[in-house]
């Protein structure tokens, strides 16, 4: 099960999942997109189940994973991707709304979605949850406030679950990048392309499927390897304040 499938990190998850042979429960509230990508996906041969839901929504969450239960379709591999960033200003600046939507999507939504699948798994005794954190929950930035405290959140639930999973053979991973190109700052700048392209130019960033690759290695240990957090940046980003900008041929 793949959150937040539609664009960036979650989409090429998706996609080198299902060349690995993954059957696919592909979760974001974009349902044209799911059902685009979906019906490209149908080459690999694998099943792909869409079904377009706001992690926000904990009933539909719910009833959504009870159907699956019903139908008697397991989830095996969580993917917690759905996420996002919303404006970049001071604390006392900040808009209320823009943090209820970063702390209702990356905090309380990971945690509708991990409710309802863990069960499943302790009882099979069998199961991996990989968090995408971020370097965000590592080390906070101007402006960052709200959006850094989710990810710290991600980090502490990344943490504190791997605690309460001890004596199972469930694992749980976080993969943490830095700078991702994705449509996270269009996002961020609600649509505003020309602020979004200037956090990207001149930065040989990280692309999506280098993450997907990440999450790939975290899945594929032996049983006894349990990586709980694996921090990635580009090779042009050492922190989030020391970057190298040059030109960038992609
Ligand atoms: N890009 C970066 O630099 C970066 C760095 C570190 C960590 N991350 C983390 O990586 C994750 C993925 O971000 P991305 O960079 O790939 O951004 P993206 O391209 O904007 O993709 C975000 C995905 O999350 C989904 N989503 C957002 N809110 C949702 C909700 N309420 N319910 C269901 N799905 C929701 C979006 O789908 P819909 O809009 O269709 O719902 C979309 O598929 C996030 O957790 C982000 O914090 C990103």
């Amino acid at each position: 099960m793949v959150t937040g499938a539609t664009a960036g990190i979650g989409e090429a998850c998706a996609r080198t999942l299902a060349e690995a042979g993954v059957h696919l429960v592909l979760l974001a509230r974009r349902g044209d997109r799911l059902r685009a990508l979906a019906t490209e996906l149908d080459a690999t041969g694998v099943d792909v189940l869409t079904h377009a839901v706001d992690v926000r929504n904990r009933d539909r969450v719910t009833k959504f994973t009870d159907w699956l239960e019903d139908v008697g379709v397991t989830v095996d591999i969580l993917l917690n991707n759905a996420g996002l960033s919303r404006g970049l200003d001071d604390l006392h600046d900040g808009s209320h709304e823009d943090w209820d939507d970063m702390i209702d999507t990356n905090i309380k939504g990971l945690l509708n979605v991990t409710r309802a699948i863990l069960p499943g798994m302790i009882a099979r005794d069998s199961g991996h949850v990989v968090n995408i954190g971020s370097i965000a929950g590592h080390m906070v930035y101007p402006k960052g406030n709200v959006y850094c405290a989710t990810k710290y959140a991600v980090r502490a639930l990344t943490d504190a679950t791997n605690l309460d999973l001890v004596g199972t053979k469930v694992r749980m991973s976080s993969v943490d990048p830095g700078l991702v190109e994705t449509e996270f700052s269009l996002v961020r700048f609600r649509g505003d392309a020309e602020r979004a392209k200037t956090i990207y130019e001149g930065v040989d960033s990280l692309m999506p499927e280098d993450i997907a690759d990440a999450v790939y290695y975290v899945l594929n240990q032996r049983q006894r390897v349990n990586v709980l957090n694996m921090l990635i940046m580009p090779t042009v980003q050492r922190s989030p304040f020391v970057m190298a900008r040059e030109e960038v041929d992609r």
